[in-house]
């Protein structure tokens, strides 16, 4: 049917929202359903990581690659200090919370980067129950060891299992040959596109290691030719040489939470022998899916439930088109560890994705009319490497670069038309939009090559709310913009 979106006037442009907001205070403040708060101390700051056997140097908020999981009951109060030693500004972002605006992390658009040598306090109620990270949101930080697994329990939730398993998965390079911000020149500079070239790689002095883009083309890091063996795939924080293991008794169930926190790798995730039944997308029920993989963007999140057999598993994370993998192993008893490429025949099984998948009724949207209808057209291409929304990159410095206005208490239905040849994984801050008529409730959704996906939400969350792709580096170089209402 038509949507009802004639009648929408233009909306009025937002002021910029400051942490002394009154109104973002009383909503937060009416969000709490106990007056509990969770200190967290984090400080991001240069250190060798061990990757299990590999050091590697980078910034993190620890000795792992992994920060700290956080654990909270929905509608207790966050209160993460975060100081910075990083010799550059930074910001921490709270992936799929519904969060007061001037807590989002986002530069510029809600605070000014936390500069170094100082700290800042985000203290924030977690209204919603769900796996959900934590990473900054300055530049390809990310891309480092910069973020963290956000658990927040659902005090009320009928799920019974014996074991609870964060499964993080990262792409690594950071520190083996070079940085993100190596690898991002590289691509800027058009020498990404020369070392995607056939023939070009396998020169001795011509080209090292070969960071493998998601798209088969490939960026140039330093070091020796034919020694090809970066990105490192992680499961927290471990390479597949010196896994992390899980352990429980034969018919225990486990709840597996998996984040895909990587910056520029799909990971197809099995559990060798073994069946998920998928609970949780972004966090939000679903109607229980049987699934013998599952397929995880970049941001994206998936709990699954797993009855577990007798002996010593391979869970694994297959980089989509990279022939390589992140390993973790499940034992229940003794036995030999599966070698690390262990086939694993669940891969090519049955993937659900997210567009397969129903909100439970309980979690739906209400069921209302569409008032205001966005299009954002994904633009751009890898030669030159340029991406952007309608054909403008954003522009860091500025909140009105790639802005778009609603209004409180509307239906938005946002159709996000992907013109490009690549698959991009967007993501809307500080709401949760619903595929199609009442499929997943999610906060980022894959979007395939030349298709356009329709996810609708409630604007009940007044400020200036970043939406981008989350691939780091197509993100770093345009694909975002924000929408703006009070
Ligand atoms: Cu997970 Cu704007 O980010
Ligand atoms: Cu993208």
């Amino acid at each position: 049917g038509g949507l009802a979106v004639a009648c929408a006037s233009s909306p009025p442009q937002p002021r910029f929202i400051t942490p002394a907001d009154p109104e973002i205070a009383a909503r937060d403040r009416a969000l709490a359903r106990s007056t509990a708060v969770v200190p967290m101390a984090l400080s991001a700051r240069p250190v060798t990581v061990d990757l299990g056997g590999v050091a590697a140097n980078t910034w993190a908020f620890g000795d792992v690659a992994v920060g700290p999981e956080i654990r909270l009951k929905a509608g207790e109060r966050l209160r993460a200090e975060v100081a910075n030693g990083l010799p550059v500004g930074t910001t921490i972002h709270w992936h799929g919370i519904a969060i007061r605006n001037d807590m989002d992390g986002v530069p510029v658009l809600t605070q000014p980067p936390i500069a170094p040598g100082q700290t800042f306090v985000y203290e924030a109620v977690m209204p919603d129950p769900g796996t959900y990270w934590y990473h900054s949101h300055s530049g390809l930080q990310l891309d480092r060891g910069l973020s963290g697994p956000l658990i927040i329990e659902d005090p009320n939730e009928g799920l019974r299992y014996d074991h609870e398993w964060t499964v993080f998965l990262k792409d690594w390079m950071d520190g083996a040959t070079g940085t993100p911000d190596d690898v991002y020149r590289e691509l800027t500079t058009g020498m990404g596109g020369m070392s995607g070239m056939p023939g070009m790689s396998g020169m001795p002095g011509m080209a090292g290691p070969q960071y493998m883009l998601t798209d088969g083309t490939s960026a140039l890091l330093g070091g020796d030719a034919g020694d090809v063996k970066y990105p490192y795939y992680l499961v927290n924080g471990r390479i597949p040489a010196d896994p992390p293991q899980f352990a429980g008794k034969p018919g225990d169930r486990a709840r597996l939470r998996i984040v895909n926190a990587g910056a520029d790798t799909a990971f197809r995730v099995a559990l060798g022998g073994h069946e998920l039944t998928v609970t949780h997308a972004d966090g939000y029920p679903i109607e229980p899916v049987r699934a013998d993989a599952l397929l995880l963007g970049m941001g994206e999140r998936y709990d699954a439930l797993v009855t577990l057999e007798d002996g010593v598993f391979p869970l694994v994370a297959s980089a989509e088109g990279k022939n390589a993998r992140a390993l973790a192993i499940v034992r229940t008893g003794p036995g030999e560890r599966p070698p690390p490429d262990a086939p694993v025949a669940e891969l090519d099984g049955r993937i659900p994705m997210a567009w397969d998948m129903s909100v439970t009724e309980a979690d739906r949207l209400p069921r209302r009319e569409v008032t205001r209808a966005l299009d954002i057209r994904l633009t751009g291409s890898m030669s030159p490497y340029t991406w952007s929304i309608d054909g403008i990159p954003f522009d860091p410095s500025s909140v009105e670069s790639n802005r778009l206005g609603v209004r409180s208490g509307e239906r938005v239905r946002i159709s996000w038309r992907n013109d490009t040849d690549m698959w991009h994984p967007m993501h809307l801050h500080g709401h949760t939009f619903q595929l199609a008529e009442s499929g997943a409730r999610k906060d980022t959704v894959i979007v395939l090559p030349k298709a356009t996906m329709a996810t609708d939400f409630d604007a009940d969350n007044p400020g200036v709310w970043a939406y981008h792709c989350h691939n780091s580096f197509h993100q770093d170089s345009g694909m975002m913009g924000n929408i703006s209402y009070e």
